[in-house]
């Protein structure tokens, strides 16, 4: 038999830009340090007394230490392991307690720091190939910040594959038969974009003992790095799912799902269990489909297929040629 041929890039993309979920919030208490390995790179991300997370890159530029791995929190900086250089959140040494003076160079920012920000209990990370400024905010998402809402349920992958095959199984129709054995996919989506975000809704009656009940989906992404899914009518529940590239071909997936804490322990609770049941078997089942298959630039498309190159067109601005 003839040896794979390995030779050709499986995934010939670039990792794109955007904000991408590098924690949850209840992963980093105050002064807490934290290694990070994303976008190719070792970081460190820290909380400082005042409350705000902060991410730099990993390594010291005094002697090479890793400020994740015995780093310590002071005040609103991170203090070296190997020798105490402190850094703060814009990469600037402000303080080395056995030097008379900070050299030059270390008083400017010197070691790289990563735009950094919380919203909806998650702790988002911007990344850009050629390091520009953040180009919108992650949306807050009512459900995710209602003391009404339950604490996340959390699952979480790490998949070898791309954000772009990720996003493009949300429209695949015809997969949803065939990998997931759902019977009846819905495919009149009512979708728009505008800019980074994406949003699309269907209504449909779900039926139930006591006769169809108005329902509807809806998901949106936010970004390359930020999906979510709002159920409401049968049951209500909200997804919020996290992609963040490790490397340019494997991703950290994280999905989070919040239900009204008044449906606990009710019909609408269980349903909503059952859904969410249903949406992770899914993903398990995507996984081997993304692991071994080509991203192929020119793909050959049916007319039942789904509105697969909207989204491929709406992702490519997220893309920079030539990036790592
Ligand atoms: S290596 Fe970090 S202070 Fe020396
Ligand atoms: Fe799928």
């Amino acid at each position: 038999m003839n040896a794979i041929d390995h030779s050709f890039e499986r995934i010939p993309l670039p990792m794109p830009f955007g904000w991408f979920a590098v924690a949850y919030s209840n992963e980093l208490e105050t002064k807490g340090v934290k290694p990070l390995e994303y976008f190719g790179q070792s970081l460190v991300l820290f909380r400082g007394e005042d409350g705000r997370p902060r991410c730099l890159d990993a390594y010291c530029v005094h002697m090479g230490a890793h400020l994740g791995v015995g780093g310590t929190v002071v005040e609103n900086t991170i203090a070296c392991p190997f020798h105490a250089w402190q850094f703060d959140g814009e990469g600037k040494c402000t303080h080395i307690p056995y030097a008379s003076k900070i050299p030059a160079f270390a008083q400017q920012p010197c070691l790289k720091s990563w735009p950094c920000l919380e919203a909806n209990k998650m702790i988002w990370v911007w990344y850009h190939p050629n390091n520009d400024t953040p180009q919108w905010e992650p949306p807050d998402y009512a459900e995710c910040n209602s003391d009404e809402w339950s604490d996340f349920q959390c699952h979480e992958w790490t998949i070898n594959t791309h954000p772009q095959e990720m996003a493009e199984n949300s429209v695949d129709a015809a997969h949803f038969k065939y990998v997931h054995g759902t019977v009846d996919y819905p495919s009149n989506w009512n979708a728009s974009y505008d800019g980074p975000l994406r949003h699309a809704y269907i209504d449909v009656n779900m039926d139930t003992p006591q006769g169809p009940v108005a329902s509807r989906i809806e998901n949106g992404n936010d970004g390359p790095g930020q999906a979510w899914t709002r159920f409401t009518g049968l049951t209500e529940t909200f997804l919020l799912a996290s992609v963040t590239p490790v490397t340019r071909e494997q991703v950290h997936v994280r999905f989070a799902f919040t239900q009204p804490k008044a449906n606990k322990n009710s019909d609408e609770g269980v349903i909503a269990d059952a859904f969410i049941q249903e949406i992770v078997r899914q993903l398990n089942q995507d996984i081997p489909i993304w692991e071994n298959k080509k991203y192929l630039h020119r793909i050959r498309l049916c007319d039942g297929d789904g509105p697969i190159m909207d989204i491929r067109h709406w992702f490519k601005q997220f893309l920079i040629e030539g990036a790592p």
